[in-house]
C-alpha cells in the first residue's frame, strides 16, 4: 500500500490553481523531502493530505483511504507556529496540549495519557525539557518538542511543514537527523517540507519537487537536474554539485537560497509588522 497517492489531482486555493493534474505515490516508510519555491504549494499539498482541502479534480488516497479531517494516523507539524501565547508552558504541558486533539486548553490526563506523552518526549530525546518553560528553550529544543507533539497518538504518517525555518545550519542538521531516526525506529512515512535541498541530502529517500503547478517525485539524482528543474521553475536552471552540496542556479542566482532570503526580507515576522 502507498502512504500517499495523488491521481490526476488539481488543487486550488482562494480561486488560484496551485497544482494541475498531478500524479505521484509516496510509498509506506519513505522519508520524502517536499521542495519548491515559496508559493509552489508545499503547504497546500500537506493540507490536502490532511483532508483540510478537497481536490478540485482527481483523487487523493492516504494510507489506502480518502483523506479525512482529524485522522489520528497522521501527525502534523504546521508551518505557522506562534509560540508566544504558550511560552510560560512547560515542555510537558506543551506536548500534552495536543493529546487527543486538545489543541486548546490542557486535557486531564489519565495514566495512559501520561505514558503517551512521556513516550513522545522520550522518543525525541526531550525528557529533560519536560519541566522547563518553553521560553527557556532554544530553537532546536523547541523543534524537538514540536516533533514530540506530532508523535502523540502514534501516527503512521508524519507531515512536517518547514521545520527548519529560522534554525541555524547546526540545528537544522539535528532536526533532520532526529526526524530520520524517528521515522526509521517507528517505521513510519514522513513528508518533510523545506525550501533548500542541502540540509536534507543523505536523509531523504526521495524528493517531491513542486513548481509551475507541477510536481516531480523521484530520487535526488532523478529530480534535481537541469531539465526537470527548468520545467518546474519555468526558466533555465543549472544544477551545480560542489563539495557534496547541490546548488540550483539561474543566471548566477541560487534559486533555493537567494530567492528565499529575498522573500523573508519582504515578509518579516510579527515583531516587525
Ligand atoms: N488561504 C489562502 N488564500 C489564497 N491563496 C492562498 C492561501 N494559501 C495559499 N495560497 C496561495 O496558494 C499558493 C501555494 O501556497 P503554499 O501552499 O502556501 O506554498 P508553499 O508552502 O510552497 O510556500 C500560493 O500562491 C499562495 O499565495
Ligand atoms: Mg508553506
Amino acid at each position: 500500500m502507498n502512504a500517499v497517492e495523488f491521481s490526476d489531482v488539481t488543487l486550488a486555493v482562494g480561486g488560484r490553481t496551485v497544482l494541475v493534474g498531478a500524479s505521484f505515490a509516496v510509498r509506506e516508510r519513505e522519508f520524502v523531502g517536499v521542495l519548491g519555491p515559496n508559493g509552489s504549494g508545499k503547504t497546500t499539498i500537506l493540507r490536502a493530505v490532511l483532508g483540510l482541502l478537497m481536490p478540485w479534480r482527481g483523487s487523493i488516497r492516504v494510507l489506502g483511504r480518502p483523506p479525512s479531517r482529524g485522522d489520528p494516523t497522521i501527525g502534523y507539524l504546521p508551518q505557522v507556529r506562534s509560540n508566544r501565547a504558550g511560552m510560560q508552558l512547560s515542555g510537558w504541558d506543551f506536548v500534552a496540549a495536543v493529546h487527543r486533539g486538545h489543541r486548546l486548553g490542557l486535557p486531564f490526563l489519565d495514566a495512559v495519557g501520561r505514558r503517551e506523552i512521556a513516550r513522545a518526549l522520550d522518543r525525541v530525546g526531550a525528557a529533560d525539557l519536560a519541566r522547563r518553560p518553553l521560553a527557556e528553550t532554544s530553537g532546536g529544543e523547541r523543534q524537538r518538542l514540536l516533533l514530540a507533539q506530532a508523535l502523540v497518538g502514534r501516527p503512521r504518517l508524519l507531515l512536517l511543514d518547514e521545520p527548519l525555518i529560522s534554525l541555524d545550519p547546526h540545528h537544522q542538521a539535528a532536526v533532520v537527523a532526529l526526524a530520520r531516526s524517528v521515522q526509521e525506529e517507528l517505521g513510519i512515512t514522513v513528508l518533510f517540507s523545506a525550501h533548500e535541498i542541502n540540509p536534507l541530502l543523505g536523509a531523504i529517500d526521495r524528493v517531491l519537487y513542486l513548481g509551475q503547478r507541477q510536481a516531480a517525485l523521484g530520487t535526488v539524482e532523478e529530480v534535481i537536474t537541469g531539465p526537470v528543474l527548468s520545467r518546474l521553475y519555468g526558466m533555465a536552471i543549472d544544477v551545480v554539485h560542489l563539495h557534496g552540496r547541490i546548488f540550483v542556479m539561474s543566471e548566477g542566482q541560487d534559486m533555493e537560497r537567494d530567492a528565499h532570503r529575498h522573500y523573508e526580507a519582504h515578509h518579516a515576522g510579527p515583531s516587525h509588522a
